[in-house]
């Protein structure tokens, strides 16, 4: 048996924000907790912020110096984890690089510095042998890290979907239920505490798309190249279609999805992977995914199905997975940073999203007159684009009329080459808006 270590765990916690001051309340509340299952006590020796002058809601943790030089964390040899909680992607990432040299580990929750630059960080703490753990960077209190890296090892992943931003799913919400305007539910989601510093991470999709990238790492064992990712945000998107798209029985929500294609033997996973709105069936329980909560819905080929459900968002939820790491660390768990072994991880390879399948949601303004039906059905059906239902508005604003269609399944690049041709016809009084549709 190993001899426990008894010692307190000494934290540098580099961020005292929203998530950062969650953490000092939480390591305060759950002090006898924390000692139970680690038999240890945690102590905050520093804290590195930006602007030691800020007044801040939440008192410094008991003992803890205030320090706005990051060497005062990385170099002082007591201390035993770095806790990244600053965000960003350039001074977050030098500040963890140097305290691995140092001997440290690290907890972190910055999702855009370990999709963009982890990579290296995941391969340099394993040649070191320092545990780097990430819990709270997907999801917020949802344990998906956890459970793809340790829990669902046993299983071959061939599907990971799921609402992986809280502020974006706030805001549908809020737009949906209460009919509140976008930047009206934004402000509330940035009051609360869930928008990243830069909101239009969240609303332009490049934080779910950061943490599937951190999905698809623990799901396949590969690194995919985020720059590759196709991305789309709820920047713009109308009250029109969250109407229309009820109408049809379905909630628009945005989703990140990941799905293995047939690989041939020996080469890397080849995924189709992206951040996109999409209409969701109301009686999934994807659409019924409100407000601040996150989603993440994994397939098995020995589990089957697996729905997980929780807070993605906000100071406590996402301090408590922080926390967790904390008890990981402390218990001087062997480092297992990316659930596979070795260092390096491969590169995924990547499928084009002009080839990915779906069914789709379409609406385009048109002149309510004559003929225009007929020449809609010529443009789908000249792409091999089959029509599921059709439904047309009245010319409310003198704007032409709202007419909405599913179809069948089909390309991305079809339904594109179908649109362009509507175009092309001079068919249309407003650019079309179109959506993948999900089950
Ligand atoms: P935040 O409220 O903006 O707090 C950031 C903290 O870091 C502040 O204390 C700030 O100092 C400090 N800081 C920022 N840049 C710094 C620099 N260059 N040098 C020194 N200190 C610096 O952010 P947050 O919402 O807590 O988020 C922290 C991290 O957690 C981010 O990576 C975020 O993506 C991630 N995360 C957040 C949530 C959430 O719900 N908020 C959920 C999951 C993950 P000052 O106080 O002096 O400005
Ligand atoms: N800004 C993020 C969100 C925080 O809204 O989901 C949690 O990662």
């Amino acid at each position: 048996m190993t001899e426990q270590c008894s010692k307190p765990l000494v934290i540098g916690l580099a961020g005292f924000g929203t998530v950062g001051g969650g953490l000092a309340r939480l390591l305060e509340e759950n002090a006898d907790l924390i000692r139970q299952r680690t038999g240890r006590d945690m102590v905050v020796k520093k804290v590195l912020v930006r602007n030691a002058g800020k007044a801040r809601s939440v008192a410094l943790p008991r003992g803890a110096q205030l320090t706005t030089n990051p060497a005062d964390l990385t170099d002082d040899p007591e201390i035993d984890v770095l806790v990244e909680l600053m965000g960003g992607i350039e001074a977050a990432g030098s500040i963890i690089d140097r305290a691995l040299d140092k001997g440290k580990h690290i907890v972190t929750a910055n999702k855009a510095l370990l999709a963009e630059k982890g990579i290296a960080l995941l391969e340099k703490a394993g040649r070191l042998g320092r545990i780097l753990r990430y819990e709270a960077s997907v999801a917020g209190a949802i344990p998906v890290v956890a459970a793809l890296k340790e829990s669902l090892t046993g299983n071959r992943i061939s599907t990971l979907m799921g609402i992986l931003n809280g502020t974006s799913n706030y805001i549908l919400s809020e737009m949906t239920s209460s009919g509140l305007d976008f930047n009206v539910a934004l402000r509330q989601a940035q009051e609360l505490g869930y928008a990243e510093a830069d909101p239009t991470l969240d609303i332009d999709g490049h934080d779910a798309a950061h943490k599937l990238t951190i999905l698809i790492q623990l799901a396949y064992g590969v690194a995919y190249p985020f720059t590759a990712m196709p991305v789309r945000g709820i920047r713009g998107l109308s009250s029109m279609d969250i109407r229309l798209a009820r109408e049809f029985g379905y909630r628009i929500k945005l989703i990140a999805q990941a799905r293995q294609c047939a690989t041939q033997d020996g080469r890397a996973p080849r995924l189709e992977a992206g951040v996109f709105p999409a209409l969701v069936h109301h009686t999934l329980l994807l659409a019924r995914v409100g407000g601040v909560y996150n989603a993440v819905r994994v397939e098995g080929n020995a589990a089957g199905s697996l729905f997980f459900h929780g807070r993605g968002a906000g100071d406590l939820p996402t301090a408590g997975a922080v926390l967790a790491d904390l008890v990981a660390v402390a218990r001087d768990e062997r480092p297992n940073n990316t659930g596979f072994v070795g260092d390096r991880l491969e590169t995924a390879e990547v499928v084009p999203p002009a080839e990915w399948r779906s069914c789709y949601y379409v609406r385009l303004m048109v002149d309510d007159a004559p003929g225009v039906l007929r020449d809609l059905a010529g443009c789908m059906a000249e792409e091999g684009i089959s029509m599921a239902q059709v439904i047309q508005k009245s010319d409310e604003e003198g704007h032409g009329v709202p007419l909405v269609f599913m179809t069948h399944e089909t390309t991305e690049k079809a339904m594109s080459r179908a649109l362009q041709h509507t175009l092309d016809r001079g068919m249309l009084r407003e650019p079309a808006v179109y959506f993948r549709v999900l089950g």
